[in-house]
């Protein structure tokens, strides 16, 4: 069944926190992703950690892009610990915030591939400021690792043929409901900023995302909105540790939709997969569904990582 979401801000989020402590359910351990490659970004904590633990215990070697690399080194160490066979964790450093760190590291992916292509790509990663910043290239900070780091890193990906019939699985945040617009020069000084910040961020992701899959019809989308989750990205806001307690669900819940839309075959791409409500429908007020702005995103995005390509002379598609 296809759930109908609210698009008031209130409703949507309020029907999300309370519901999903009835609504946890377990991504079940088949289908096997045995000889499968992912990669996934912000690997080393949170609910990337869990998905990259859930990926393992499927049977799929992954590459873990990360920014922290000690602290990567540790959830490798852990994965191994486990049980884990070594061979199928690759650890790559990967700064979103800085375009040069996601060409090396998609050029990383590209060695350690020798010729066999990513399956699943996930796009995990995202910061939630509390002071205001810029990325290298001097984009707002939430736009710029949340949405154009994983453009380019998707970007050159595809242009080196990397990833041509993989699961494209964007996190998303039911918050971005509340916003309207996406873009880098967004100023903001107070708490009440950032979290508008991130918010139009993360309203950029479901647009790049939809427009992928209008795009390149052929690649698997899925936009998922993994919960309300107890994990180091709801640190410093107003009462969020109030909010942890009684409402969060655990970063191994919250892995879950993102591992269902890893494996499981029954699903329609371009779809947006929420924890509470599973596969859903947008109403046309839903800031989600403005496809002209959604393009004009995917312009902006496309220009500004226009010269990525430079140094190593690869030819970007669009
Ligand atoms: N938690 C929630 O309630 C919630 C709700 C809805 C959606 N989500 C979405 O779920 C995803 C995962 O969030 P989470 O809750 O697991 O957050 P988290 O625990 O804070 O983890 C965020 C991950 O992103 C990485 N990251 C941040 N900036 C980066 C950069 N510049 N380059 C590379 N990696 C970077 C972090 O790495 P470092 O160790 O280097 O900082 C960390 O691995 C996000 O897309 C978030 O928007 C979360």
């Amino acid at each position: 069944m296809i759930a109908r979401l609210s698009p008031r801000p209130l409703k949507r989020i309020q029907h999300g926190i309370f519901g999903q402590r009835r609504h946890i359910a377990k991504c079940p351990d088949l289908p096997r992703l045995d000889g499968k490659w992912a990669v996934i970004t912000g690997a080393n904590d949170g609910i990337g950690k869990q998905s990259a633990r859930g990926l393992l215990q499927r049977g799929a070697s992954i590459f873990m892009m990360c920014r922290n690399v000690e602290k990567a080194e540790q959830a490798r160490r852990h994965f191994i610990d486990e049980g884990f066979d070594s061979a199928k964790i690759t650890l790559i450093e990967c700064d979103l915030a800085d375009l040069d760190s996601v060409m090396a590291a998609a050029q990383a992916v590209k060695h350690h591939l020798q010729g066999r292509k990513i399956d699943i790509l996930v796009e995990n990663a995202a910061i939630r400021a509390r002071r205001y910043g810029e990325t290298e290239q001097g984009h707002e900070i939430h736009f710029g690792t949340n949405v154009l780091g994983h453009f380019a890193l998707r970007r050159i990906l595809m242009a080196e043929a990397l990833a041509p019939h993989a699961r494209i699985i964007v996190l998303t945040d039911d918050v971005y409901v509340k916003a309207r617009g996406c873009s880098s020069n967004y100023h903001w000084r107070s708490q009440m900023g950032a979290s508008r910040a991130y918010s139009r961020s993360k309203l950029g992701n479901f647009w790049i995302a939809r427009e992928l899959q209008k795009r390149h019809p052929h690649y698997n989308v899925f936009i998922v909105h993994p919960g309300t989750i107890a994990t180091d990205l709801r640190r410093g806001i107003p009462i969020s540790g109030w909010l942890s307690k009684f409402f969060c669900i655990s970063p191994f819940e919250g892995a879950q939709t993102t591992l269902m839309c890893a494996g499981q075959q029954d699903l329609s791409h371009g779809s947006y997969y929420h924890n509470v409500h599973g596969e859903c429908e947008l109403d046309n007020a839903d800031p989600a569904t403005n496809d002209e702005a959604a393009a004009r995103l995917w312009a902006r995005c496309h220009e500004m990582t226009a010269n990525l390509g430079a140094s190593v002379a690869i030819k970007l598609a669009s």
